[in-house]
This record gives structure tokens, sequence and C-alpha cells, in this order.
């Protein structure tokens, strides 16, 4: 095999060394993909799932270990109350279509949010999920569901109050490294990368603290679309930006 060959079949952004370890995915714009075609908002989000599928694969596919989606903020309760449910029953589907896949792709599943306030039922499933994936080893895909940055980061204060009032630590100990130690998934690193979709250019209460220096992508197109093209320029433009952290190039 030459390496001419060798080349053209792993273009630089296959490396290794130069992809995300993990990418962050706000997977939005479902509605307004249905809407375009007439179809009920339900029928978005289901090609939605059907996208995360895909991603999923894809990311597996190019190495990247840790894959965080946002499916559900903690700020989507305010929608109708037959979309939300119609999300609930949409996660317990994935999960258990999915399962087989999962389990075939090596495909470790973690949640990410407010498990307290989520009905039994979709707590019960989750759990089930994350469970049955634990030993999975070759990518991470996590759940961001009833997740907001804030209340993530509300958690960790209060996790970090009830150590000062046991006497466990003083409060000249609270540090970044505490607070990022008492997230919800503190074993996780930080976000390299984080896309959105859907042409909205905010974050919307996602990953706040862990995004401090995630590099940002937009796109217009809307999360159903997303296609492997677009995910493959995502990565071409990660490993082109220079990530100084506040520092100078060297
Ligand atoms: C994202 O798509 C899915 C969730 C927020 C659960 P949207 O439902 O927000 O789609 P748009 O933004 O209305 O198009
Ligand atoms: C963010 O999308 C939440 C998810 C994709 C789960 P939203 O559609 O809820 O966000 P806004 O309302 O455009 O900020
Ligand atoms: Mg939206």
């Amino acid at each position: 095999m030459s390496f001419r060959f060798l080349k053209k079949r792993k273009p630089p952004f296959y490396d290794a060394g130069r992809i995300p370890v993990h990418i962050g995915v706000i997977m939005d714009g479902n509605g307004r993909w249905a809407r375009k075609r007439g179809l009920p908002r339900s029928a978005g989000h289901k090609a939605g799932a059907e996208k995360l599928r895909n991603v999923t694969e894809w990311c597996g596919n190019l190495g990247i270990k840790y894959l965080t989606v946002y499916a559900f903020s903690t700020e989507n309760w305010s929608r109708p109350s037959e979309e939300v449910s119609g999300l609930m029953s949409l996660l317990i589907e994935f999960l258990e279509k999915y399962e087989p896949e999962m389990a075939i792709q090596g495909v470790r599943l973690r949640v990410l949010g407010d498990m307290d306030s989520l009905p039994d039922n979709i707590r019960r499933a989750l759990d089930n999920a994350v469970q049955r994936s634990v030993n999975r080893q070759k990518m991470q895909l996590i759940i961001a569901f009833n997740y907001g940055g804030r209340r993530e980061i509300a958690h960790a204060a209060r996790k970090i109050s009830e150590m000062i009032t046991q006497g466990t630590i003083t409060p000249a100990d609270v540090s970044e490294d505490l607070i990022s130690d008492n997230l919800y998934l503190p074993d996780i690193p930080d976000p390299d990368m984080i896309i959105r979709p859907s042409g909205e250019l905010r974050l919307s209460n996602f990953l706040l603290w862990e995004s401090a220096y995630s590099e940002l992508w937009f796109s217009d197109v809307l999360w159903p679309d997303f296609s492997e093209e677009h995910l493959r320029k995502a990565l071409e433009d990660y490993i082109h930006r220079d990530r100084r952290y506040g520092g100078v190039k060297s």
C-alpha cells in the first residue's frame, strides 16, 4: 500500500492527536424542520432522534471518545405539555430501540442533568440503560436531559456548602477544581468543541462551566438535516483553530 493512498484515505482530521476528545451538540431545529414539511413538531423530534443515532456512529468511527448531546433543557418544561410528554416517550423509545446497536458499537451511556425532578419511569429507564452499558469502552454518549448549566453549578455549590457545614472543608478550600469535581459528571473532560445547528447563536444554558474554553461551531442546518459532511467540516475547522487558553502563540 503506497503512502499516497494512505494519505488519501486518512485526511489530517482523522489524526487521533488532533481531533476533539469531547464534542457537545445542541440538537436544535427539530420543530422548524417539521414545520417546513407541514408535519407536527413531534415528527421533527423523531427525525432528530434518528439523527442522533447516525451522529453517534460517525463520532465513534472518527475516534471521538465523548459525545454530549443536549436533548431536554431545564427550560424546555415551559413547552406545551403534549410536546413535553412526547419528548419523554421519545427518550424511552430511543433507549430501547438503539440499545442493541449501542451494545455492538461499544457505546457507554451516561446521563447529565437533574435526575431528581424527573418522573420515576423516566429516571428508571435512564438508570437501566446506564447500568447496562457500564462496561462498554469505545465511546461515551452523554445525554443531557433535564439539564441546565446554571442548575448544575447550583448543585455543585450546594454539595460544597454541605461539606463546609460538616466541617470537612473550609471556605478557603473552594477552588475551580473543587467546583469541577462537584458537577454532575466530574470524570468527563470539558468539551473541546460545541456544535449548534439551527442558526441560533447562543448556548441556551448548555455546559456553562465546562465550555469556558470550548471551540464553538454554528451552522444554519437544522438538526435532522445534519450530515456526516457537516461533522467533517466542523472537525476540519476545529483542527485549524488556535487554542491559546489566554496564552500567546509559541
Ligand atoms: C430541539 O429542537 C429539541 C429540543 C429542544 C427538545 P426544537 O424543538 O427546539 O426545534 P426548533 O428550535 O423549534 O426548530
Ligand atoms: C436548546 O434548544 C435545548 C435543546 C436543544 C435541548 P432550545 O430550542 O430549547 O433553545 P432556545 O429556546 O432556542 O434558546
Ligand atoms: Mg429550538
